[in-house]
């Protein structure tokens, strides 16, 4: 955490990821993995696919686009006194913001809601009021974990991992929960989990050791939801392979929140992290540790083919004649 922002103006605790914007040319396979598979409440909203985990109106929304990527992530905060903080924490950092539109707000499923470039370029927002949904949920699931900790988490690859940590640390309070380091494809990979609130962690920052690569096209690595029971993530692991969605990683446990989860291929490239039971942390005892592995056990890469490897290779390669971007 940072000194500047350790008195009571703190907005630790007062943050969560509330919604994901993706742009995409695959709106029905995205409507068959969100609902067939995943489990998700979808329905399509004069050509977007909406889909919601709990009494939110729109937790992810997909719409028509060329990007095939995560185009926003959406940020809620507790209160007008939080928004303004952290407004005011971009403003005197020069980060250029602009407020929302009323037709993007309500495709976001929010009252209103500023804009603003994060690290890597991607658009970070920011709301207070969510629209609620009137309609009861209709999934295969049989519940989503959001509440006080949000929607999930978003992990990041970056060759910029001190700014990212920066960013998160300086607008938003975050606090490292831990470290891990693993090797993968010969390289070390260093991931920081950061957590915005009770959740273990909302964001994570992963960086290769020594010369920084990013072997991912798209803006996130993986977007991590929730569900309340092992029976939903069975069932949702059992419907993704009979749809014929490919794992990137099968079942497994991480050392540190101790979710036990998988990783599907999304249809824009990114992975879903289906994660059930992950630990929350008591700010009174935690301590943070660094863990080796990413996991205690599974995880096995198996549905990767040679082609995503070598695509990954190739991004990793092309990412080192790239800038990226770091909003301070
Ligand atoms: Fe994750």
């Amino acid at each position: 955490m940072s000194e500047a922002n350790s008195s009571d103006r703190s907005v630790f605790g007062k943050v969560r990821m509330g919604y994901v914007l993706v742009e995409s040319q695959r709106i029905d396979q995205w409507q068959q993995f969100a609902g067939d598979a995943l489990g998700m409440h979808v329905e399509r909203v004069a050509g977007v696919l909406v889909c919601r985990l709990d009494d939110h109106a729109r937790r992810i929304v997909v719409v028509d686009g060329v990007e095939e990527d995560v185009a926003a992530l959406g940020y809620q905060l507790d209160d007008e006194a939080a928004l303004q903080e952290v407004l005011g924490r971009l403003r005197a950092r020069s980060v250029a913001v602009r407020e929302g539109a009323a037709a993007e707000a309500a495709l976001r499923g929010v009252q209103h809601f500023w804009q603003f470039k994060g690290p890597k370029g991607i658009n970070i927002e920011l709301f207070v009021e969510p629209l609620l949904a009137q309609r009861p949920l209709k999934m295969l699931a049989s519940g989503f974990g959001t509440g006080a900790g949000g929607m999930g988490h978003v992990a990041i690859t970056s060759r910029r991992p001190g700014d990212a940590l920066a960013f998160w640390q300086q607008i938003f309070d975050a606090r490292v929960s831990d470290r891990i380091e693993d090797r993968v494809s010969g390289m070390t990979l260093d991931i920081t989990f950061l957590r915005l609130n009770p959740r273990h962690h909302s964001v994570a920052i992963a960086a290769t050791r020594g010369v920084k690569m990013d072997p991912m096209r798209t803006r996130i690595h993986h977007l991590n939801i929730q569900p309340v029971t092992l029976d939903d993530l069975g069932a949702a692991y059992g419907r993704c392979r009979k749809l014929g969605f490919r794992m990137a990683l099968g079942v497994g446990q991480h050392p540190n929140d101790k979710e036990i989860s998988f990783y599907a291929v999304s249809p824009s490239g990114f992975y879903l992290e289906y994660g059930w039971a992950p630990i929350e942390v008591d700010e009174a005892s935690w301590e943070m540790t660094l863990h080796k592995g990413i996991s205690v056990w599974g995880h096995s890469p198996k549905g990767l083919t040679l082609r995503d490897k070598l695509g990954e290779l190739v991004s990793g390669v092309r990412s080192l004649a790239r800038a990226e971007y770091a909003p301070f």
